[in-house]
């Protein structure tokens, strides 16, 4: 089996961020959630990938290169303008060839797993196979109806009126009879050829659809907020260890990871957290369930439940709290005699309100 990863799309949802890099590079726990992708295919045993981008596709292979150090083998396809993820299918024709795939949203976490799923799949041989979740409210997604033996027997794209409690995930199993039904829909009123009108034309078509219910952690890293919470998901499942730096002056509570290189200087780190290399935390209070990247400085800082870039900077913002945000370049209190960033922009205001910093209500 091979997979189709898709990471082109325009990433609206979630500015300013995207403009900083694309989103599927946007760090969770400290690595990409792309990488967390890759590695997902890895224990489904899949080794060659297909991986759709557009105007970013730079930053991403620098991120990825050819694929050998997570262990697959990447080959880039590119795609000139956001059409749609089944009209990704149709220009990943010669790379797919006649083999069965999964194909799985670049910006998609399913951080339990789809092994059971995939081997379910490759056992039965559906047509198709869609990966589903239960959610309270599905007006937002692609809804799947299913029979008894969970075989799918309608689809709607964000129904009003949802006929099921069945969200489809970013993750698809898919024989070669696929490739029938994208050549024979027609692009949505919004310009995109829709993976769900190939679904359903397959399901009309009187092919075998499949649901199975995917019941474990499930985000869309579409939104700011959805970042977060998946972050904070992977933080709970953290393995600690500390190989940077840590003062006398400094406490450590709950299970953190230091990277080599970190320092940590009369500050008190309150777990899960994650330090990455190169970064010194001076004056401050980390934590819960922040991640900060590779070489950023925080200085009299109060960050909790946040992302920080690597190479960001928090300084001196003066008892205010730094609460669900995803700072990605410098936020910066009361600190006269300096208020100009890197990029020349000024650095003035509240921080809440600055590029690069990002609340999110809790
Ligand atoms: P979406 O989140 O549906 O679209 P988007 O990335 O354009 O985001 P936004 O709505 O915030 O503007 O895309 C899901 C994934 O599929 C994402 O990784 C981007 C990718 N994708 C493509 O590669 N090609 C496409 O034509 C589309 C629509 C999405």
């Amino acid at each position: 089996m091979k997979a189709l990863v898709l990471a082109g799309g325009l990433g609206s949802r979630l500015r300013p961020f995207s403009h900083s890099m694309p989103k599927q590079l946007i760090p969770v726990a400290n690595r990409p959630v792309l990488v967390h992708v890759m590695e997902d295919l890895r224990a489904l045993g899949v080794t060659q990938v297909g991986l759709i981008v557009g105007d970013r596709g730079k930053e991403i292979l620098a991120a990825l290169g050819d694929g050998t150090g997570l262990g697959i083998e990447l080959t880039y396809i590119r795609q000139h303008a956001p059409l749609g993820l089944a009209h990704c299918i149709t220009i990943a024709q010669d790379f797919l060839g006649d083999d069965d795939f999964v194909m799985y949203l670049g910006d998609n976490m399913l951080t339990d797993g789809v092994a059971d799923i995939a081997r379910q799949f490759r056992e039965d041989r559906p047509a198709a196979q869609v990966v589903v979740h239960k959610v309270p409210d599905p007006r937002a997604f692609g809804v799947a109806e299913i029979d008894e033996n969970g075989r799918v027997v309608r689809l709607a794209e964000k129904p009003a009126e949802p006929r099921s409690d069945l969200a489809m995930t970013g993750v698809y199993f898919f024989t070669p009879a696929v490739h029938e039904a994208v050549a024979a829909i027609e692009p949505s009123a919004r310009g995109e050829l829709e993976i769900t009108d190939a679904l359903q034309w397959m399901v009309s078509h009187g092919a075998e659809v499949r649901a199975r219910i995917y019941s474990g952690f499930w985000k869309d890293t579409g939104k700011v907020e959805d970042v977060l919470d998946c972050n904070r998901e992977l933080l709970d499942r953290l393995a600690p260890s500390v190989l940077g730096d840590v003062d006398g002056a400094s406490e450590v509570t709950g299970p953190v990871v230091l990277e080599e290189g970190a320092r940590v200087i009369r500050s008190r780190i309150t777990g899960p957290v994650i330090i990455g290399a190169g970064t010194v935390v001076e004056d401050s209070h980390i934590g819960p369930h922040t991640s900060i990247g590779r070489d950023c400085v925080l200085t009299a800082a109060e960050v909790e439940y946040s992302i920080m870039l690597d190479g960001a900077t928090v300084r001196r913002v003066g008892g205010r709290l730094l609460r669900h945000a995803v700072p990605d370049r410098t936020v910066r209190g009361q600190d006269p005699g300096s208020s100009r960033r890197p990029g020349g922009r000024r650095d003035d205001g509240p921080p809440a309100e600055r590029a690069g910093s990002q609340p999110v209500p809790p």
